[in-house]
């Protein structure tokens, strides 16, 4: 078996460096262990109008990381524009942030053909493409399009949002049944498969079966594939981490205060401005907390070229200096709030350091900080999660303390409770989350994926009509799918 990997953003191969988010971390050493070619984004951009994809290999573990220059005139449209401007808020449930341009779309669409064609030199007889996340919808129909047989798997790692939500982007249809090109499309809950499900029903008029598709392309399975970590070595690199300068110079300022700590992309999604909120309430409602605990809340950022993060940069700022000016002493400072990133492995001893880890976003595909969170903990004094209800992840940290993250006084609540829970339930509920996180291991999901992919039964594309339902809200879109807009 020859697995290619595709991504829009890699991980370079060195775990200590910072890593913007969930999928280039989780997937690094997973890739590096299977021989997979893992092709992505070299992080450049080239000017040329018929250009032809340049890849840069080089060896990564027991496999390679082929890193491609994408397209100037397209990348703002592709990455801040369609990516990160419509689709990201759409599947984040923000369908207030929805930016929404034609250009941008066809941007979209252009890069991911030329993705498509850069892959060509990569396939062979055996080859198996796995695709990941929403950079990548139209992917599979554009290499279907190049004549491509192989099986082709696709996982979201953030939700799919209901149907009335993805209704306000532009060409959703034309997505869907573009992502029917794929054989397996895995999903992080079985909530975001069935409402990706319901999308193909209700939009495309196609019928599901045992969880298979029929379209014109072929048979499409959807399945569920809750991503997860390697919950034994990120144990072992917080053991080690203790002696990190960050993490002893951390302790040694803590003068007996309890620490919460919260490590997120500077991102909506994430909650940052109730969370903060939250801490706020607590102080007030609760003054013998005032020193007592402070806040750790590292935030890295993030696409910060679109507006609706710069706006949110400085809200936080703005928040985070308010909060402390009304809570804090001479002293002592509420909430040390850092907006820069760390590697795994400090980040690992900082969890371990904190009695309690705050991971509330409003909305989240997973969420690896809170499994992260939980394994960095000494199993004899592990401290305790607060964990949002809206996370991916509470579908299996379920003895976590889940929260709505819209309820700020029901947090600060929360969070007091979890600074003052006794010892036995602390290793109650960690015992009970590490046997979960064992279970569903990054190398499980992998290897979940990847075999139920090799099984995918390919059947010729049936190149009969759309049900009638479908083709008439095609024919309302611009183009087939597959087809290259201009
Ligand atoms: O699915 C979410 C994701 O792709 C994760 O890798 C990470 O949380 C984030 O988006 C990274 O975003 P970007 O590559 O735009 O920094």
């Amino acid at each position: 078996m020859n697995l290619v990997v595709v991504s829009n953003r890699v991980a370079r191969g060195k775990a200590n460096e910072p890593m913007t988010g969930g999928l280039a971390a989780a997937l690094l050493p997973v890739v590096e262990k299977s021989g997979a070619i893992w092709v992505g984004s070299s992080g450049r951009v080239r000017d040329g109008a018929q250009m032809e994809p340049i890849v840069e290999v080089e060896q990564l573990g027991a496999g390679a990381l082929a890193l491609l220059d994408l397209p100037a005139a397209h990348y703002a449209g592709y990455y801040e524009g369609f990516a990160n401007s419509a689709l990201w808020p759409a599947l984040h449930s923000r369908s207030d942030l929805i930016r929404v341009s034609h250009d941008d779309y066809n941007s979209y669409r252009e890069v991911n053909a030329f993705v498509a064609r850069a892959l060509m030199r990569f396939q062979k007889p055996d080859t198996l493409f796995w695709i990941q996340d929403y950079h990548f919808l139209s992917l599979g129909a554009e290499l279907r399009g190049l004549d491509v047989k192989s099986p082709i798997g696709f996982f979201l790692h953030t939700p799919w949002p209901s149907r009335s939500v993805i209704d306000s982007v532009p060409h959703h249809r034309e997505l869907v049944e573009a992502m029917l090109a794929y054989d397996l499309i895995g999903f992080q809950t079985a909530e975001d498969c069935e409402n990706f499900a319901s999308c193909v029903r209700v939009d495309l008029g196609l019928k599901i079966r045992d969880g298979v598709v029929k379209s014109r392309y072929g048979r499409t399975r959807l399945a569920v594939f809750p991503i997860g970590i390697d919950a034994d070595k990120f144990a072992q690199s917080a053991a080690k981490a203790v002696s990190h300068p960050d993490v002893s110079r951390l302790r040694r300022s803590l003068h007996g205060e309890k620490l919460a700590i919260g490590v997120d992309r500077l991102d909506y999604s994430k909650g940052l401005i109730n969370r903060i909120n939250a801490f706020d309430r607590m102080w007030s409602m609760h003054p013998g907390l005032l020193r007592g605990v402070s806040l750790l809340q590292i935030a890295t950022p993030s696409r910060e070229s679109i507006e609706a993060y710069g706006n949110l940069q400085s809200e936080v700022a703005r928040l985070v200096s308010e909060v402390n000016g009304r809570h804090g002493e001479v002293d002592w400072t509420p909430i040390r709030y850092l907006n820069k990133g760390f590697g795994q492995g400090v980040l690992a001893g900082l969890y371990r350091t904190a009695q309690v880890g705050v991971v509330t976003p409003l909305h989240d595909g997973m969420n690896l900080v809170a499994k992260e969170y939980v394994a960095a903990q000494s199993p004899v004094d592990p401290g305790v999660l607060v964990l949002s209800k809206f996370a991916g992840a509470a579908d299996e940290l379920d003895t976590a303390l889940l929260v709505n993250p819209h309820d700020i006084d029901g947090m600060a609540r929360t969070i007091a409770m979890a600074l003052s829970m006794p010892l036995n339930e602390r290793r109650l509920r960690y015992e009970a989350m590490m046997a979960k996180l064992h279970r569903h291991s990054i190398q499980q999901w992998f290897a979940d994926f990847v075999e139920l992919l090799q099984d995918t039964e390919i059947d010729e594309p049936e190149i009969e009509p759309l049900p009638a339902a479908a083709a008439g809200l095609l024919a309302h879109s611009s183009a087939p799918p597959g087809a290259r807009y201009h």
